[in-house]
């Protein structure tokens, strides 16, 4: 059975990170693989992790089963998160949401269900897009299209080839949009272009779908899901994947959330029964660990605040790291739009070669496409950065 099978490359971003780890050289800088770093670029577990573990570890009776929904308790402060208190969505029982290993895990078990739903239903994802989202929608046997997102001359939205493009969907399409902080380019809609990007999906039937995996990392928890909120007011029936990788800093704890909202609460129940039945055939249930760690800080009042209060000084730190970076470059050319950007990511800009190069030359670790990990930076090296870029550039 296995003899023909061929070797596959490793996937880019988990390649570079692997590269990365094998160079030896001291002043090697990795901008590569989006985990948020601090000022001496470590990856800490945060504080309040640490003590709703502590706490887990003290109060913890069983490793019983929980099911495949995971912890309601977990569910519901995810609902609040992504949804914001008091909403009529949660309150009219027209969404559910069901705990997922990671964000990953709610893309594949949305895409299976939507599959399920209908089995020629088509995907509409961004150009670019997060590189994982592709096998993840399209190995679950959607069929993908494009819509142009990034203009690659200006690298900014390009709004109205978006919109133009996505006039040519059917009705019972699936958009997919990032919530905030879009993975790789960091150029986000305003609300503004959420509001009219809402309005097309309501005037021919689209069912969209959002991945919010940065929450809290643009400009803050409820800045950052004002445009996926808007949306889910304004239609029957929505798909959300939500991952705390990154805003509690649980990578490899893999928890996420996928909510389904429906038009009717009748509806709901329904859509949510099959939907467990198709993550009982996948993986049964999801670890609890980390969904574990997530209900206890945000069901304790001091614990939530200092986990916000940590979150917000991350954000704080990627939004001062994009002006420095984007001065630092000005003497090679103007990368303004890296300080209007938001999350982790934009894109330089620059050619596979001159990435090469820096990688080679410089131990300067990007993906090809020129995405760079903005977190990845400190005041330490962002000179080095910005000297390297310069001769690379031949600045
Ligand atoms: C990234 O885009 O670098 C992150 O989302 C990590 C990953 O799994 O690719």
């Amino acid at each position: 059975m296995f003899e023909t099978l061929q070797p596959l490359p490793q996937d880019p971003i988990l390649q570079l990170m692997q590269t990365f780890r094998e160079d030896n050289r001291p002043d090697k800088v990795d901008l590569g693989i989006g985990v948020y770093k601090d000022d001496a670029g470590n990856t800490p577990i945060m504080a309040a992790v640490h003590e709703a573990e502590r706490r887990l570890l003290e109060g913890e009776t069983t490793k019983s089963y929980v099911g495949p929904a995971g912890s309601a308790g977990f569910n519901s402060a995810m609902a609040e998160l992504i949804l914001g208190s008091n909403s009529p969505l949660v309150r009219d029982g027209r969404v559910s949401v069901i705990q997922t290993p990671g964000g990953c895990g709610a893309l594949r078990m949305a895409a299976e269900f939507l599959r399920l739903c209908k089995a020629d239903t088509k995907v509409w994802v961004s150009t670019p897009t997060w590189a994982n989202h592709l096998p993840l929608l399209g190995g679950a046997g959607l069929t993908i299209r494009e819509y142009p997102y990034l203009n690659p001359q200006s690298l900014q939205v390009d709004f109205g080839a978006m919109l133009e493009t996505l006039e040519q969907a059917d009705p019972g399409d699936v958009v997919l949009l990032h919530g905030c902080c879009h993975n790789p380019s960091g150029a986000d809609l305003s609300l503004a272009q959420w509001q009219e990007v809402t309005s097309l999906i309501q005037r021919k039937g689209l069912l969209p779908f959002v991945d919010m995996a940065y929450q809290g990392l643009g400009e803050g928890l409820d800045a950052d899901a004002a445009g996926l909120r808007h949306l889910a007011s304004a239609v029957p029936e929505m798909l959300i994947a939500a991952s705390c990788s990154k805003n509690f800093g649980l990578y490899r704890e893999r928890t996420g959330a996928l909510a389904l909202i429906s038009e009717t609460a009748t509806v709901n129940a329904a859509a949510t029964s099959q939907l467990l039945s198709v993550i009982r055939s996948h993986y049964s249930m999801p670890p609890a660990h980390g969904a574990s760690i997530v209900e206890t800080i945000l069901g304790d009042d001091d614990l939530r605040a200092q986990w916000q209060k940590e979150l917000g000084g991350m954000c704080e730190r990627i939004l001062h790291l994009r002006h420095a970076f984007a001065e630092a470059l000005a003497p090679v050319g103007d990368f303004d739009f890296i300080a209007r950007q938001r999350g982790m990511f934009s894109f330089l800009g620059i050619s596979p070669e001159q990435v090469g190069q820096l990688r080679k030359e410089h131990g300067i670790y990007m993906l090809e496409s020129s995405r760079v990990n903005v977190a990845g930076l400190n005041d330490r090296v962002l000179p080095q950065v910005a000297s390297a870029l310069r001769e690379v550039l031949g600045k």
